[in-house]
């Protein structure tokens, strides 16, 4: 468990919270590329760590990430014009870039007035079919940190968002928590459950397809420069081998789960204290399609997934399309990797007080999340550098391999052991 006062430290994200202010010495992620799909195409009104901006791609292509209300009286730019290289507000007309400046005030000729202004305007990267925003304090913009799944080829990857309505930290404890996927996933984990025989899910790309029929992981954890990386060992029918699965928790909120042929990069990226912006990049040697990764993870189903929104529209208002017929032969009575994580977190309440809950070893990983971030948090409070920040992630992967008792598992990723540098 945990208590109150460390939930509440970890939990919150907004301005002038500890948690906050760890947050916001990183880039985030705060849309898709695809969310922008040309030049001068409709703005988008972007929630990140408690506050609101407005993200739109001008004439040239260039994104801009500006404070959603208009500096002039408060209109919000997310409804404005995008138009001649910025964006106007409908209200009374003024005029920004990308970069902040005050192109037009038509309400006030004098040209003067608008030189001197400037549009409280973000730091921004594209990249990996996703835009960056850095909102923390000017002048301490960490380097951009890359990740793997920035060199696949286009056609090798897929990047999806997914908006679930509750805190940040119960979806990352999930993602850190090799033990719920044999149990949570059975359908995909284990198919053939139901007669009580182990098939593997031959399907190499879904990554709740387990090796082995072990429920009862041991875990083994290790601290790296971007956080910890653990691995989950499976007995197999070979007492001289087992399956390890090495997932990293990359501060503030990332992780890599394994797939046989792919890896999911997944962030979850806070838009306040009980709402998630789940990205997740999928990428690997082969081509790959939305539509299968959609499938895959359950969204292609209307009742899920509002993918003009990106929002994952399940509730209790429908017990979440739980079908309980469906569950002689389904274990969850839902279908998807994604859907039932959501479904998960989402049953735990928009922001869980984990005063409450049983802790058992299978629980490690998530226990180190929590001392992780709550190190990280320290750190900040004292102007010391958090982990992670600034780091180059390319070498940061995840992998899922057959051990014999002679091989440590930290060798299987070695990349992982380097002082990374940005
Ligand atoms: S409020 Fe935006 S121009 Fe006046
Ligand atoms: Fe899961």
């Amino acid at each position: 468990m945990l208590n109150r006062e460390d939930n509440e430290l970890l939990c919150r994200v907004g301005p002038g919270t500890p948690g906050g202010a760890l947050m916001r010495r990183f880039w985030h992620p705060v849309c898709t590329s695809a969310q922008l799909p040309h030049p001068d195409c409709a703005p988008l009104r972007v929630r990140l760590l408690g506050e609101n901006y407005v993200a739109f791609r001008d004439t040239e292509g260039q994104v801009g990430f500006l404070e959603e209300l208009c500096m002039h009286r408060g209109a919000s730019l997310a409804l404005g014009r995008v138009e001649e290289g910025g964006i106007r507000c409908l209200y009374h007309g003024w005029k920004f870039s990308a970069s902040g400046s005050v192109m037009e005030t038509p309400n006030h000729a004098d040209p003067k007035y608008a030189q001197r202004l400037k549009a409280p305007a973000f730091p921004v990267r594209e990249e990996g079919g996703i835009v960056w925003a850095y909102v923390g304090p000017a002048g301490q913009v960490p380097p951009f940190s890359r990740y793997a799944f920035m060199d696949a080829q286009p056609q090798h990857r897929v990047v999806l968002r997914i908006n679930v309505a509750c805190n940040y930290l119960q979806l990352v404890e999930g993602g850190e928590d090799s033990s719920h996927v044999g149990v949570l996933h059975t359908n995909m984990a284990r198919p053939g459950w139901k007669d009580n025989e182990f098939t593997r899910n031959p399907d190499v790309v879904n990554p709740a397809a387990l090796a082995s029929n072990d429920l009862e992981p041991t875990l083994k954890i290790e601290e790296t420069a971007f956080g910890f990386h653990y691995v989950a060992l499976r007995k197999t029918d070979d007492p001289k081998i087992r399956n390890a699965r090495v997932v990293p928790f990359i501060v503030p909120y990332g992780r890599i789960i394994p797939a046989p042929a792919f890896l999911f990069t997944v962030l979850e990226v806070p838009e306040d204290d009980m709402h998630t912006s789940t990205f997740i990049v999928v990428h690997g040697d082969a081509p790959i399609t939305e539509e299968k990764i959609i499938e895959l993870l359950g969204l292609n189903d209307p009742r899920y997934y509002d993918r003009k929104s990106c929002t994952f529209t399940a509730s209790w208002a429908d017990t979440f399309g739980q079908n309980r017929e469906l569950m002689k032969e389904n274990w969850t009575g839902l279908r998807g990797v994604e859907v039932e994580d959501a479904t998960i977190g989402l049953s735990q309440g928009p922001l869980y007080d984990r005063s409450r809950e049983h802790l058992v070893p299978a629980d490690q990983a998530v226990v180190r999340v929590r001392r992780v971030l709550l190190e990280s948090i320290r750190r900040v409070a004292e102007n010391r550098q958090p982990a992670a920040l600034g780091l180059d992630l390319r070498g940061v992967s995840a992998c899922d391999r057959q051990l014999d008792e002679n091989e440590s598992w930290q060798d299987l990723l070695p990349s992982h052991r380097q002082p990374a540098t940005a």
